[in-house]
């Protein structure tokens, strides 16, 4: 099959197009570096530089300045909400100019759609693809993400939003930010360790985007979450126990509030049970149910 992949130099990316090499399909990146990308893959900096004949069979947009990397100014939002935009305002445009149009479009999205007051969704606490947004920075932005990729539906292509979680993979991605006070002991819960964390191994993220490409009948929302968040207190033990280290120094909330303002307090103290239900019924199953096991795989 024929793939673009906008931001497939990335954590995610990067592993995907991996994946998707094994099977000798072949890939256009869409890169602000098309010049770094090497091997059986051509990248483009605009999508105009692409010609007629180039067609797709599935598009997978995986754009976005880093969301964690630097603290939330107003500049930074308007960075983190552009670099989105921008890009899937660009892939609709190629969409609709497209003589043949792709059969599916998956676009990024994250857990973060369904805010910081986490609204039930279909199991007790727990939210699924049905979970609600709210005003909060993270939800905002990712439904304006999500408004723009959608509109590729009344053009008649098959669309995924993958809402994912906090990914756990060996390089990048959340745990190369938080692993080092933890080899070092001086890792511990954050705020009261009482909100959760909604995790995902990276092998089996990747395994959702695949199964998305194989079942045709998988649209709208999908959760890319394991089956089995756990708190952030259990996050800490858990990944205390994997680098087998003590994990007694607490991160205080007014600490995290302080240091990291609003991303602090949107990404590190409200926590959301987001369970992946519509990937579920569907019929996908994780290689990795469980947290210490996905660690003891990573570490
Ligand atoms: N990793 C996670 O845990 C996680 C969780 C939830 C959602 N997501 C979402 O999933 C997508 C992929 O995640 P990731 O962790 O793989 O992302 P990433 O590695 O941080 O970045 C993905 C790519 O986005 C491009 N990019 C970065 N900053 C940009 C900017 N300012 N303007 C334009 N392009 C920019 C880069 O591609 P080029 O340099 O090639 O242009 C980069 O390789 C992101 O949109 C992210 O928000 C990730």
């Amino acid at each position: 099959m024929n793939f673009l992949i906008s931001g497939g130099t990335g954590f995610i990316g990067s592993a995907l197009c991996t994946y998707l090499l094994r099977s000798n399909h072949k890939i256009v990146l869409k890169t602000r570096h098309p010049e770094l990308v090497s091997g059986n893959m051509t990248g483009v900096n605009h999508l105009s530089d692409l010609g007629a004949d180039d067609t797709f069979d599935v598009v997978i947009n995986l754009t976005g300045e880093p969301i964690a990397n630097k603290r939330w100014s107003e500049k930074q939002k308007e960075k983190i909400i552009q670099s989105r935009l921008d890009t899937t305002e660009d892939l609709i445009a190629f969409f609709k100019g497209a003589k043949k149009k792709p059969d599916l479009f998956i676009s990024g999205s994250a857990i973060g759609f369904y805010g910081v007051h986490s609204t039930p969704g279909s199991e007790n606490d727990a939210i699924g693809e049905d979970g609600l947004g709210d005003d909060s920075f993270s939800s905002r932005l990712c439904q304006q993400w999500e408004d723009v990729a959608q509109q590729s539906e009344s053009l008649g292509i098959r669309t995924c939003l993958l809402r994912t979680g906090i990914v756990l993979g060996k390089k990048g991605g959340a745990l190369s930010k938080m692993i080092l006070p933890f080899k070092m002991g001086l890792g511990g819960k954050i705020g009261f360790g009482s909100q959760w964390m909604s995790w995902i191994h990276l092998d089996d993220l990747i395994g959702i985007i695949d199964y998305c490409i194989k079942q045709p009948n998988l649209s709208g929302p999908v959760n890319g979450t394991s089956p089995n968040p756990v708190t952030n207190a259990e996050f800490t033990t858990t990944l205390g126990k994997a680098v087998r280290r003590p994990t007694i120094f607490p991160m205080p909330a007014f600490v995290v509030k302080l240091l990291m303002g609003e991303m602090g307090e949107e990404l590190l103290l409200a926590g959301k049970r987001v369970l992946p239900i519509k990937i579920q019924k569907a019929g996908f199953k994780f290689k990795y149910e469980r947290l210490d096991t996905a660690l003891l795989d990573i570490l």
